[in-house]
């Protein structure tokens, strides 16, 4: 089904190091080096477009993970390549990438101009259109999977994948995993990465947490939450309440909590656990879907979903997503009977943005170059904080791994969301991330986003970024 690649032999444990006798340097740091801007020049570009922002849009941003605070919260101009300009003209090297789905570059001209030249054509038909035949063939080539239908966004395509699962079973229970995030609808919004520790109950019985308000309380019946990584509390949990539970959905890495990975055999045992007990596996690939390798996780680790999500990479920056999967379980969607759709659902603009994304995947080496320089990023990393002696956790595959840095160095290694709050240290986390932010290093703030990397990051912009990286803890420590 999948070409013969060399992605599932990069590194799939996560790279950690505790350092040896790790001084007080945590503790070290009380002081401004790497904390947020603390002045505000008001004829900033930034500051009058944050201030028009703010009176016309909640908060000023369009999604709630932009807020970075007051003075914080960034206004960008323009990207290209592996770059972003602010509105106030400077420049950083982006590791965010839009939260991940930048995969080939900002602007990627091939992908604007088939889009350019596409849309002089009329962008919504709602009707089948030759753009979305053509995406889907490639997008089933490429992925290993039967059948695909696009939607517009991650969340819609989970959203579409729980019903299609509980059509497909006439079961209404879901299995999830604390820390994953499996996009805004009401159905998923539980025990995320927001969710404080003391909420969540003992592992043994698990606490699901609404991760906002306004969710339907009636919704917790329908979600059992687990520990990631965590066997026989998934094995028991089957065993007792199997025939209630309509699908288990699980990222194949924890793309929202650092990039922490499956532990050996995890994903495998959760597909013998479905096909045991009747339970429809979807893999949430939203983040880990054409940014991995060629096939995602599922050609990365081998294993195969009834159900799988995409969205993010698959359109570099476009607004696209997908739900795909076996025949049978796609199959379910029924005219009249098993709901999946929307206006926008194959229009234009996304199905060829995602189109022209993986034509250039097939046809240029946009993995192996990724996954070169996000090695050789995690290991520089890696190495600096080793000679600095902080504890860490370089979690994650090249193109997109998490700096977990950590408290303690004889902590154990963290392996599920629980662990990773016990392990992580935010304060010194926080610092150096903003530190990096300052000195033209975007990474998002909070550590559980993972880096991303770009095709169109070079080998000089990871020099730089080490370069940096080394400042920055050096300024924090020295603070
Ligand atoms: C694993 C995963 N699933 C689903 C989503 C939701 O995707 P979207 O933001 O496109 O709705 C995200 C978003 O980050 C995600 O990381």
């Amino acid at each position: 089904m999948f070409q013969e690649t060399p992605f599932n032999e990069l590194p799939m444990e996560n790279l950690a190091k505790h350092a040896q006798g790790a001084p007080a340097a945590c503790e070290a740091v009380t002081a401004s080096a790497g904390t947020a801007p603390s002045t505000t020049d008001l004829h900033r570009p930034r500051d009058l477009w944050y201030a028009r922002a703010k009176a016309v849009i909640p908060w000023g941003v369009s999604s709630n993970f932009r807020y970075w605070g007051e003075r914080e919260t960034l206004v960008v101009q323009r990207g290209e390549g592996a770059y972003i300009w602010d509105v106030d003209g400077k420049r950083y090297i982006d590791y965010r990438l839009g939260f991940g789905p930048i995969i080939l570059g900002h602007a990627y001209p091939e992908v604007v101009q088939a889009v350019a030249r596409a849309i002089q054509d009329g962008v919504t038909f709602a009707m089948t259109n030759v753009y979305e035949v053509q995406a889907a063939e490639r997008l089933c080539r490429m992925a290993g999977v039967d059948m695909v239908r696009f939607v517009n966004s991650g969340t819609e395509a989970t959203m579409h994948a729980i019903r299609v699962a509980r059509a497909h079973t006439g079961r209404e229970r879901i299995v999830k995993f604390e820390g994953c995030y499996h996009g805004s609808h009401d159905h998923v919004m539980w025990s995320t990465a927001s969710a404080p520790l003391g909420a969540l109950g003992s592992r043994r019985s698990p606490i699901p947490v609404p991760s906002s308000s306004g969710i339907p309380s009636v919704l917790r019946d329908k979600v059992i939450t687990l520990p990631y990584n965590d066997f026989e509390m998934l094995e028991r949990t089957v065993r007792d309440r199997g025939h209630e539970i309509a699908a288990i959905i699980v990222e194949p890495m924890m793309g929202n909590m650092a990039g922490l990975m499956p532990v050996k055999g995890w994903l495998t045992f959760i597909r013998q656990l479905c096909d045991e007990h009747g339970i429809v596996m979807i893999l949430d690939e939203v983040k880990t879907g054409f940014r991995i390798a060629p096939g995602g996780a599922q050609q990365f680790f081998g294993v195969q979903a009834d159900l799988v999500t995409y969205a993010k990479a698959m359109g570099n920056g476009f607004p696209v997503g997908a739900l795909a999967g076996k025949r049978e379980f796609m199959m379910t969607i029924e005219p009249g009977a098993v709901g999946v759709g929307g206006t926008y659902c194959g229009n234009v603009v996304s199905v060829v943005a995602c189109d022209a994304t993986l034509r250039v995947m097939e046809r240029e080496p946009v993995f192996e170059t990724i996954s070169q320089r996000g090695m050789r990023l995690m290991a520089g990393i890696h190495g600096i904080l080793d000679r600095h002696g902080i504890p860490h956790v370089i979690a994650g595959v090249p193109a997109m791994f998490g700096v977990i840095v950590g408290t303690d160095a004889d902590a154990a290694l963290p392996r599920d969301y629980r662990s990773v709050l016990r392990y992580a240290n935010d304060d010194l986390s926080h610092r150096i991330n903003w530190a990096l932010i300052h000195s033209g290093i975007m990474v998002d703030p909070d550590y559980q986003e993972p880096w991303f990397l770009c095709y169109a990051l070079s080998d000089a912009d990871v020099d730089e970024t080490l370069e940096k990286f080394e400042d920055a803890v050096r300024a924090v420590l020295r603070s």
